[in-house]
């Protein structure tokens, strides 16, 4: 197995179980290491060891063990610029041969699992996917690894940001991460009662969203309201710079408003690390098991996916888990990032019913 692209907590939880599942049916595994430049030059380590007295005759390596309570990923990983061309897939596939691998599990995102797919189709290897992203932008799955922590860690920073806020009575602009998708954006303003999500999928222009900043802002502060802090939250993903929509804003908000300051703070990668949550560390531990044992049951180019939303898909033994093709997984993909799939226009149609409801 590999874990490739942007790491995200329960990634190592993941590793663990199937590292676990696959000693208990005396299957060996191996990790590449750094994603898929480890697959290409074969630098590998072994996830389970031979034990005479163990009932399929493997354990776990001393060291799995401990993968499970751990963010980030253990065995590394990466965005290999070498995988995107053909010629390295190729030698990936005579590697995985070499190695006499019988099949590969794929823990990422998006463009894991397309590599996961490529390889797949150009070598004839068996791949399963497991879904691994805090962005939540993987078609097919309700939920990716990561998400929950990386959400629970906005909760707690905007807590402590809005703490200082309201010594202050500031407007703090929070940037989150989510390059394509605004699901950390969305969920996370919810989660933290903030007065506003700006999010790319909502297709305002610049203008438009310093329009809005600035009209929130000056309700709350206004004398109706007068709320003791503003906090908006943004995706990475919104095209205006969070310093340029500040300045902008500020312009705008002083004329009225002297006294109110505003501030910003970009989360970034402090969202994408810290020890897994409860709820990835279980999903990741059935997703893992599932991705297991859907390569045993002779799947050839799948992902395992969480409460999927959307109808479809192949049952397993969790009530929760389902199994569905790579090539369906990756068109619900384009169409979540480009806005036609029903599941982005159900969140964006929420959002707009939410909105109304935060900035009270
Ligand atoms: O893993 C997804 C993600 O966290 C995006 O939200 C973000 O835009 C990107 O990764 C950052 O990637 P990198 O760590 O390579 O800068």
């Amino acid at each position: 197995m590999l874990t490739s692209g942007g790491d995200a907590p329960g990634m190592n939880t993941a590793l663990r179980a199937i590292g676990f599942v696959a000693a208990e049916k005396g299957i060996e595994v191996i990790a590449f290491e750094r994603g898929w430049d480890g697959l290409i030059d074969g630098k590998a380590f072994p996830l389970t060891r031979p034990s005479p007295s163990a009932p399929r005759g493997l354990l776990p390596m001393r060291e799995v063990d401990r993968f499970g309570t751990l963010g980030g990923s253990f065995i590394g990983s990466g965005r290999s610029q070498r995988f995107f061309e053909a010629l390295y897939r190729s030698k990936a596939g005579e590697r995985a041969r070499e190695l006499g691998i019988d099949g590969l599990i794929v823990i990422g995102g998006n463009g894991s699992l397309e590599g996961a797919y490529r390889l797949h189709t150009e070598t004839g290897l068996a791949v399963v996917g497991v879904p691994a992203s805090i962005d939540n932008d993987i078609g097919c799955t309700g939920m990716a690894i990561g998400v929950d922590t990386a959400l629970n860690t906005i909760v707690e920073a905007c807590d402590r940001i809005s703490d200082t806020a309201r010594a202050h009575r500031r407007a703090f602009i929070v940037e989150v991460m989510g390059r394509q998708s605004g699901y950390l954006c969305m969920a996370g303003a919810v989660a933290a009662c903030a007065d506003a999500a700006l999010f790319r999928e909502a297709g305002k222009s610049e203008e438009e969203i310093v329009g809005w900043v600035v009209n929130v802002i000056q309700q709350a502060f206004g004398d109706e309201r007068d709320k003791e802090r503003v906090l908006i939250l943004k995706a990475e993903g919104v095209s205006i710079p969070t310093s340029e929509l500040v300045s902008r804003v500020q312009r705008q908000v002083e004329q009225h408003l002297p006294d109110i300051e505003i501030r910003s703070c970009v989360l970034g990668h402090l969202v994408r690390g810290g020890a897994p949550s409860f709820f990835d560390r279980m999903i990741a531990s059935r997703l893992g098991f599932a991705a297991l044992q859907a390569l045993l049951d002779g799947a050839k180019s799948e992902m395992v996916a969480w409460q999927a939303p959307i109808p479809g898909g192949l049952p397993t033994g969790d009530r929760s888990v389902t199994r569905w093709p790579l090539e369906r997984v990756i068109e619900e993909s384009k169409a979540l990032l480009d806005g036609t799939s029903p599941v982005v226009q159900a969140r964006i149609r929420l959002m707009e019913a939410v909105a109304k409801v935060l900035a009270l």
